[in-house]
């Protein structure tokens, strides 16, 4: 695995092809169109990215992860009009949609094209494609002209690292690059809308249901849970290894995660607004996992509608 760090396109985004950072991601960029697999930044977390027109390589993320293989994966691409190359009935909504919200945080579920291979799409005849905004990703899907399906970076059932350093060993050791763009900013994964019938959020993120009905003119229906709506929403998912309890208030002597300020060595400080706390929760468990503890507790944040994306991770988290 070679380490690549991108960092300065965070504060350069356009850089041409002179510049030593194009040349190091030119070879990242041809691994990907010769099959290999690389992790990724987006602006929601780390992506585990391989050609998602590429069988062998889309298999060889499963494999990695540890993924079932009826769990589909999200299919990135650097401009809009590359949906009509892997959707088919693409809804008028969706173009709404897109121009809203992309490129960024939002995953749309559509019919797929015959050429896109079923193990990308979980043996599912419906593909997920989504528009990232983090500049690394968009450089490399341009540079590589690849369509790149990623999963989140983690083994299956692990938390979602949302920083270079988190990922997991046993994922950086099988991938040809890790690519470092600094922290995300988003720190979650981004929302699901199924468009292939009335609109259906199928996992929540920062993009709410209230912002997509301002676009759609309707409220979108919410699947978030239940057998196979989304295959891969299963009841415990994002977990630390650490086991990890909700409390009312955090205890002085708890390990933690808590709500404002703290000066505690063994509690981190949590932003008290849900796109801060959203941004550290995983790095935060991340952080805390890698200390020999036996329990990390969580203060719970409010259970108003602007933290839902986040209590669906924390509720995933405790299983
Ligand atoms: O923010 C994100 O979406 C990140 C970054 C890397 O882009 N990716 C991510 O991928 O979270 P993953 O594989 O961890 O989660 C994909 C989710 C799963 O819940 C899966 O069930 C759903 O998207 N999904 C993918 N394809 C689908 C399909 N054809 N129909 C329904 N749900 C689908
Ligand atoms: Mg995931």
């Amino acid at each position: 695995m070679k380490w690549v760090d991108a960092t300065r396109l965070l504060t350069e985004p356009t850089i041409d092809s002179s510049d030593p950072i194009w040349l190091e991601l030119k070879l990242v960029a041809e691994s990907l169109r010769s099959g290999g697999k690389i992790a990724l930044p987006t602006e929601t977390v780390y992506g585990l990215a391989a050609d998602a027109l590429n069988s062998n390589a889309a298999e060889s993320i499963f494999e990695l992860k540890g993924r079932p293989a009826d769990n589909p994966l999200i299919v990135h691409i650097s401009q809009t009009r590359d949906l009509n190359d892997l959707a088919q009935n693409i809804p008028p909504q969706a173009l709404l949609l897109a121009e809203r919200f992309w490129p960024g945080p939002l995953t749309m579920v559509f019919p797929k094209q015959n050429h896109v291979p079923s193990v990308t799409t979980g043996g599912l005849d419906t593909v997920a494609v989504r528009l990232p905004s983090h500049p690394v990703a968009r450089t490399l899907l341009s540079i590589a002209d690849r369509y790149l399906a990623a999963p989140s970076a983690n083994r299956f059932m692990g938390l979602s690292p949302t920083r270079a350093q988190d990922l997991d060993p046993l994922i950086s050791e099988g991938l040809d690059f890790v690519v470092d763009g600094g922290p995300c900013d988003q720190g979650i994964e981004s929302t699901v809308v199924d468009l292939t019938g009335n609109p259906t959020i199928l996992r929540p993120g920062t993009v709410s249901a209230e912002v997509l009905a301002s676009v759609l003119g309707e409220m979108p229906l919410i699947r978030t849970s239940g057998e196979k709506s989304s295959p891969g929403m299963y009841r415990k998912h994002y977990s630390p290894r650490t086991p990890v309890m909700l409390v009312e208030t955090l205890h002085p002597l708890a390990v933690g995660l808590k709500l404002g300020e703290t000066k505690l060595e063994s509690q981190i400080s949590m932003p008290l607004n849900p796109n801060g706390y959203a941004q550290w929760l995983y790095a935060s468990l991340a952080e805390l996992d890698r200390r020999d503890v036996d329990l990390i507790e969580i203060e719970m944040p409010p259970k108003t509608g602007a933290w839902a994306a986040i209590w669906d991770r924390l509720n995933k988290i405790i299983g």
